[in-house]
C-alpha cells in the first residue's frame, strides 16, 4: 500500500463506513491473490517487426501484403473507410462495430507503387504500404495524413497475449481530439492518455486521467483533412501524443506522433478521411446510430444523491413549480434503494413509490432510477437469486463467483460478455418499469470495486464469456459497461416497445452511443471542473457519443453562486442538462443562491424549453448524420487554426454558437467567431467574422450567437413550433433543417428544409419541397433586422 493507496482507504472508510472500510482491504488482498493465482507471468518476451515484403495477393477492395514475419490485411469499405490489421486479423469479433463489417468496395484493389512499396486507391484516400510495412494515409490530393511505422510485437516465450506498439507521425499542424472523455482536453496536448476504463476514486479535475469512458479512438485535424483511427482493440493500453511544430515557412516542420502502446488484442484499424461531417458519418455507419432520446430528456433534470425521501422528492419538485421553472426529470440514486441494493425499493422511505411517479408525471415529470451493476451476494437478495440460477456472474480462475465492494458490500458482478445474462438482465428492468421509472442512470460499471489498494476493479484474471470465445478481464473490463448498456436497452425494447429507452451510463467504449448517453461522473466543484465539462462533452461527440453532459454545480463541495450559475448557463445547452451532486454536497436547487441567480437561471431554464424543438431536431440529425449536438468551433471550418485552437466555445448545431463563460470575474469574453455574420441573440448586435471579438457576458447570460441566415425551429408562445429566423446578411442567403417530433415513439418524421433570403426589403423564408418552394408549416419570426 503507497501513500496514495492509503489515502483512498481512509476516503474509503470516511464514505462509506468502517465495515465497508475493512471489506475494501479484504477485497484488494483477493484481488491480488486472484491475480497472482490465475494470470499468466511475463517470462521472456521476444520483440517482432513484420520484416521486408515476400509477396502481394491483390484481392476485392485491397488484398494482403505478406512480409517475412506478418502479414498485412487491407480493405476499403463501401462506407469509405479503411481497414487494415496485422497477423492475420480480421474486422470481427468486435464489440464496436454496429453489425457484420461493410463489405469490401471492389473497385480498390492493391496495385504497385514506387520503390516496391504497394497502394490501394479510394475515393477518399490512397493508402501506401512500403517495402517494410509503414502505411500511409494520404488525401486524394497527395497529401500524407499519418504514416505508420512497422509495428512491434513482444511476443512472450509460452506463448501468451502478444504486446504491440504502433507508432505513427501526422502532419506538423495537427491537432488530436477524442479518445473518450478526457478532462483535460478537448485537444489532447502533450503527454500519456491511458486506455482503462476508470473511476478515479474522487470528483476529478482536468488533471485526472483516465477516466470512466476511454477508447481507442482519435480525431486528428490537419489543414488538409481531418481523420479518424479507430484501434480495435479493448485491451489495456495508452497513447502518447505529441503535437508538431511547424516551422514558419523555413522548411523546418517538426511532425506529430502518437504511440499506440497495447497490453494484447488485434493490432487492426479502422480509419476514415475527410471533412469533420463526412468523417463522424462515416463512423456512426460503422458502429452504429445514436439513440435517440424521448424529448423529456432534452428538458432539465434534477438529481442528488441523498434525496432521502418522497417527502423531500415532493419538496424539490413544488420548488420548481411554485417559482414556476421548468423540470423534466427527478433522477433517484442509490438511497432509495433498500440498503443500496439494485432493483429494490427501501419501503420506510419510498413507500409508495408508483405513486409518486404516477402524480409526477401528471406534472410532466419523468423519474429516472439509478442502476448499478453489482448484485449483493446475499441469498436473500433475490437478483443474486436468480442471477445465480443463471450462472449469470463473473467467476475467477479457479471458478469460483468473483466477490467485489460497492455500495451494498460484497457483491458480484453480471458478465454481460454473455447473450443470456443479458437477456437476463435487461428483463430485470420490468421491476424498475413497475415502479415507474422512466429512465436509466447506470452507474459503478467501469467496473467498481472498492478496494483499499490496487486497482479498484475486478481482478484482472477474471474469467468471461466473451460471446463463448472466452477470456478475462484485461480483455473485457473496457467494454462491461457497453455490455450493461446493451443489455438494457435490448430488455428495455421489449419491455415498452413503444417507447425510445433512455438510458444514460458512466462507462462505455466505442459504440456505446447505440443505447444512449453519458455523463461526466464525479466532476470536481470548481472552475477547472467547470472546464472539464464542456471538455469532455466535446471530445465525446468526437468519438460518436453525441448526448453527454455534466453534474451541473459540479459533484462535491457548494459552488460559490457565481460559479453555479455560470455552470447551468452551460448546461442549458448541452445535451444532457442535468444538476447533481454528492450526499455530502451542499444544495444544488437554483433558488438556494439567491435572488439574482434564481432569476438568471430561471432565463436559462426557459430558454432551453424553448429550444427544445432544435434539441430534438440535432438528435434527430445525430442519429442520421453522426454529427454531435456539439461541436467544436472548427467544425465547418477545420483549416482555420485559431479555431482549431478554440476550446473555450461551441457549436451547438449548425445555427447557434455557445461562449460559457468559464472564469471568475468575468463580465465580457473574447469569442472567436468561424467566417460570416452572428448574431447576439439577446442584443440583436451584429459581429463579422472570421476574427475574435469582444462581447459582453453580464451574469444573467452567456453569449450565445445565431448565426445570419439561420432557421431555428423553437416553441412558440402556444407551446407549438415555430421558427426563428436570423436575417441573412444582404444578398446573402440561409436556411435550416426541422425534425417535428412526437417526443416519443418510432415514428420516423421528414427532415423538413428552409431556405431564407433577401426580396427587396423583407426576408423571405420558404420551406423546400418536392415540388418547388412553399409556405413554412409554421409561425416566423424574422430577428436580427436592426433598425
Ligand atoms: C457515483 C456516481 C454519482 C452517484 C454516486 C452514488 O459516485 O458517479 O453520480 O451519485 O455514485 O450513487
Amino acid at each position: 500500500m503507497d501513500g496514495r493507496d492509503l489515502v483512498r482507504w481512509v476516503k474509503a472508510i470516511g464514505s462509506a463506513g468502517a465495515a465497508q472500510g475493512l471489506l475494501s482491504v479484504r477485497a484488494a488482498w483477493r484481488r491480488r491473490r486472484a491475480d497472482a493465482a490465475g494470470l499468466p507471468t511475463r517470462g521472456t518476451e521476444r520483440a517482432r517487426v513484420p520484416g521486408p515484403v515476400l509477396t502481394v495477393e491483390p484481392g476485392p477492395g485491397g488484398g494482403v501484403v505478406r512480409f517475412t514475419r506478418s502479414e498485412l490485411r487491407i480493405t476499403v469499405a463501401v462506407n469509405g473507410a479503411v481497414f487494415w490489421a496485422w497477423d492475420g486479423a480480421g474486422p470481427e469479433p468486435s464489440y464496436g462495430l454496429a453489425g457484420p463489417a461493410p463489405e469490401p468496395d471492389p473497385r480498390a484493389v492493391l496495385e504497385p507503387d514506387k520503390d516496391g512499396a504497394w497502394r490501394v486507391v479510394s475515393e477518399r484516400m490512397t493508402v501506401v504500404v512500403s517495402r517494410h510495412g509503414a502505411v500511409e494515409v494520404r488525401t486524394p490530393g497527395g497529401v500524407t495524413l499519418r504514416r505508420d511505422l512497422p509495428p512491434r510485437w513482444w511476443e512472450p516465450a509460452d506463448g501468451g497475449e502478444a504486446r504491440w506498439t504502433q507508432r505513427s507521425e501526422v502532419g506538423a499542424d495537427a491537432r488530436f481530439f477524442g479518445l473518450g472523455g478526457r478532462a483535460s482536453g478537448p485537444r489532447l496536448r502533450d503527454g500519456t492518455y491511458r486506455l482503462w476504463n476508470t473511476d478515479p476514486g474522487h470528483a476529478f479535475g482536468p488533471g485526472d486521467d483516465p477516466l470512466y469512458i476511454t477508447m481507442p479512438v482519435q480525431t486528428v485535424v490537419a489543414d488538409a483533412a481531418t481523420h479518424l483511427v479507430f484501434h480495435d482493440s479493448t485491451w489495456d493500453g495508452s497513447v502518447i501524443l505529441r503535437e508538431g511544430e511547424e516551422g514558419a515557412g523555413s522548411g523546418h516542420d517538426r511532425a506529430g506522433t502518437t504511440e499506440l502502446r497495447m497490453d494484447g488484442g488485434p493490432l487492426r484499424c479502422w480509419v476514415m478521411v475527410g471533412t469533420p461531417a463526412r468523417v463522424l458519418h462515416t463512423w456512426a455507419s460503422l458502429t452504429g446510430a445514436a439513440a435517440l432520446p424521448p424529448a423529456w430528456a432534452l428538458g432539465h433534470h434534477h438529481a442528488r444523491w441523498g434525496f432521502g425521501s418522497e417527502q423531500e422528492v415532493r419538496r424539490i419538485v413544488g420548488g420548481y413549480h411554485e417559482r414556476g421553472l421548468p423540470l423534466e426529470a427527478i433522477h433517484l440514486d442509490i438511497d432509495h434503494l433498500d440498503g443500496h441494493q439494485p432493483f429494490t425499493v427501501d419501503q420506510e422511505r419510498f413507500p409508495k413509490l408508483p405513486v409518486l411517479a404516477e402524480e409526477l408525471r401528471r406534472d410532466g415529470i419523468r423519474l429516472v432510477s439509478i442502476v448499478d451493476p453489482a448484485i449483493k451476494a446475499d441469498p436473500g437478495n433475490a437478483v443474486y437469486g436468480s442471477g445465480t440460477a443463471e450462472d449469470a456472474f463473473v467467476r475467477d480462475s479457479a471458478g469460483r463467483p468473483v466477490r467485489g465492494v460497492v455500495w451494498p458490500g460484497e457483491v458480484v458482478y453480471p458478465d454481460f460478455t454473455r447473450a443470456r445474462v443479458r437477456r437476463w438482465w435487461g428483463g430485470l428492468y420490468e421491476e424498475r418499469l413497475s415502479q415507474g421509472f422512466a429512465g436509466f442512470w447506470h452507474d459503478m460499471n467501469e467496473p467498481v470495486s472498492f478496494t483499499a489498494f490496487g486497482e479498484s476493479t475486478l481482478p484482472r484474471s477474471a474469467r468471461h464469456d466473451l460471446e463463448g470465445r472466452g477470456g478475462d478481464h484485461r480483455e473485457a473490463h473496457n467494454v462491461y459497461a457497453l455490455g450493461m448498456a446493451r443489455a438494457a436497452y435490448e430488455g428495455l425494447r421489449e419491455l415498452t416497445p413503444h417507447e425510445r429507452p433512455f438510458i444514460f451510463s458512466r462507462s462505455g467504449w466505442a459504440g456505446t452511443q447505440r443505447y444512449g448517453g453519458t455523463w461526466s461522473g464525479d466532476v470536481a466543484t470548481g472552475w477547472p471542473g467547470l472546464r472539464a465539462s464542456l471538455s469532455l462533452v466535446v471530445g465525446l461527440g468526437l468519438c460518436g457519443v453525441p448526448y453527454a453532459g455534466p453534474d451541473v454545480g459540479g459533484f462535491d463541495g457548494s459552488p460559490s453562486p457565481e460559479l453555479y450559475l455560470r455552470w447551468f448557463q452551460l448546461g442549458a445547452y448541452l445535451p444532457l442538462f442535468r444538476t447533481h451532486a454528492s450526499l455530502r454536497a451542499g444544495r444544488r436547487e437554483p433558488w438556494e443562491f439567491g435572488a439574482a441567480v434564481l432569476e438568471h437561471a430561471r432565463v436559462a431554464l426557459v430558454e432551453r424549453l424553448r429550444l427544445r424543438p432544435y434539441f430534438m431536431t440535432l438528435a434527430h440529425l445525430a442519429r442520421r448524420t453522426g454529427a454531435p449536438y456539439v461541436r467544436p468551433m472548427w467544425w465547418g471550418a477545420p483549416e482555420d487554426r485559431a479555431l482549431r485552437d478554440c476550446e473555450d466555445a461551441f457549436l451547438l448545431g449548425d445555427c447557434l454558437l455557445v461562449a460559457p463563460v468559464l472564469d471568475p470575474g468575468t463580465d465580457r469574453r473574447a469569442v472567436q467567431l468561424p467566417r460570416g455574420r452572428w448574431y447576439d441573440t439577446v442584443t440583436e448586435k451584429e459581429y463579422e467574422g472570421p476574427g475574435q471579438v469582444l462581447i459582453d457576458a453580464p451574469l444573467s447570460r452567456i453569449p450565445v450567437l445565431a448565426r445570419a441566415g439561420a432557421v431555428v425551429p423553437v416553441r412558440g408562445d402556444d407551446g407549438g413550433l415555430a421558427l426563428e429566423v436570423w436575417a441573412p446578411a444582404r444578398g446573402g442567403t440561409g436556411g435550416g433543417l426541422v425534425v417535428p417530433d412526437s417526443g416519443d415513439g418510432w415514428e420516423e418524421p421528414e427532415i423538413e428544409r428552409y431556405v431564407t433570403r433577401w426580396e427587396g426589403k423583407r426576408v423571405v423564408v420558404e420551406r423546400d419541397g418536392e415540388d418547388g418552394p412553399g409556405e413554412p408549416s409554421y409561425p416566423v419570426r424574422v430577428r436580427g433586422l436592426g433598425t
